[in-house]
């Protein structure tokens, strides 16, 4: 799109949002001319955090479908938006409720720790749910000592890891973190030997054992900040480094891997924004029966942090 066509829209998207009382939210991984209309950019479990707190009376989300249920279980009162019906997310796809349920019936009396990268009907039951950013934490808040957790194989064995607790993976993952191999890694380190290494708990073990350093999206964006390095090596979604780049100009970023690609997160556009404001089409709304019992998994989590 020409530049002056995006800030025209983009203005447009801003003054609507400012009229109909609306907030956007945005995903690190979205699209740069996303981030850049957002009220906030941030992790799953910041953007949980806010989605929870606005006072706005439109939430307009720049995600996936499983980010914006999270706000609607959490603001049943608030018009949410997911401007695009389809964006979704394989590794949501991994488990439904009936698979679950069954899961439970073998395993009883083990709480259930969901990541929140799940449906609404599934978080519904879950004992609490949980983010890239404080999985070990919500482990190590039950009382019991094993637990099933899903559907994140990967993010299971890292909080696995990180506690003494046993846990029990759903054999689910990100296709996308999954596909990064040691040797991307190793190939990206040789031509950047001076860089430091941030994986997402995504990735498989054998790729976080080569990590200087693992954590979420936003966490990768406050290591970078702070730290004296000066080049990094991302193993998450390259659209990570639209944020790190712009909020470190003197820095220097490079992928993990090129294909470290979501298509989901991409397929948000600022037409479909603009269109979905004016018009307040793509409504996500969670039935309360579902709503209800998912809102006390997700609740208990935000308590943790
Ligand atoms: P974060 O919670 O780290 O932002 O990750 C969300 C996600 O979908 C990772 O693939
Ligand atoms: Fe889902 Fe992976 Fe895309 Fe995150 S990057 S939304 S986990 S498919």
């Amino acid at each position: 799109m020409h530049d002056d066509m995006k800030k025209n829209i983009q203005d447009a998207i801003r003054r609507m949002a400012r009229d109909k009382h609306a907030i956007i939210l945005a995903h690190n991984y979205q699209p740069p001319e996303i981030q850049d209309i957002a009220d906030l950019c941030g992790d799953s479990l910041e953007l949980s955090i806010r989605a929870a707190q606005t006072d706005a009376r439109i939430i307009i989300f720049c995600g996936v479908r499983f980010m914006a249920e999270t706000a609607a279980i959490l603001s049943p009162d608030k018009t949410v938006l997911l401007p695009k019906a389809d964006a979704g997310c394989p590794m949501a796809d991994t488990i439904n409720p009936e698979a679950l349920t069954e899961w439970i019936r073998k395993h009883p009396g083990m709480p259930v720790v969901t990541y929140v990268n799940s449906t609404a009907a599934v978080k519904a039951l879950t004992t609490v749910c949980c983010t890239s950013a404080n999985a070990v934490k919500v482990v190590n808040s039950l009382a019991e000592d094993e637990i099933l957790m899903g559907p994140d194989r990967n993010l299971a064995a890292f909080a696995a890891a990180h506690t003494t607790k046993t846990i029990h993976p759903w054999d689910g993952c990100c296709p996308f973190h999954d596909a990064l191999t040691p040797a991307d890694v190793l190939a990206q380190r040789q031509r950047h030997p001076n860089a430091l290494f941030l994986a997402h708990p995504e990735c498989r073990t054998e790729v976080l054992d080569l990590a200087d350093i693992i954590t979420s999206t936003s966490g990768m964006l406050r290591v970078a900040g702070e730290s004296e390095y000066t080049a990094f090596i991302i193993g998450t979604e390259v659209g990570l480094l639209y944020p790190l780049q712009k909020a470190n100009p003197d820095k220097i970023f490079y992928p993990a891997s090129e294909a470290l690609e979501c298509r989901d997160m991409k397929k948000i556009t600022l037409e479909d924004v603009a269109e979905s404001l004016e018009h307040l089409t793509g409504k996500v709304k969670v039935p309360e029966d579902i709503r209800v019992p998912a809102l006390k998994s997700v609740e208990r989590m935000i308590a943790i942090r």
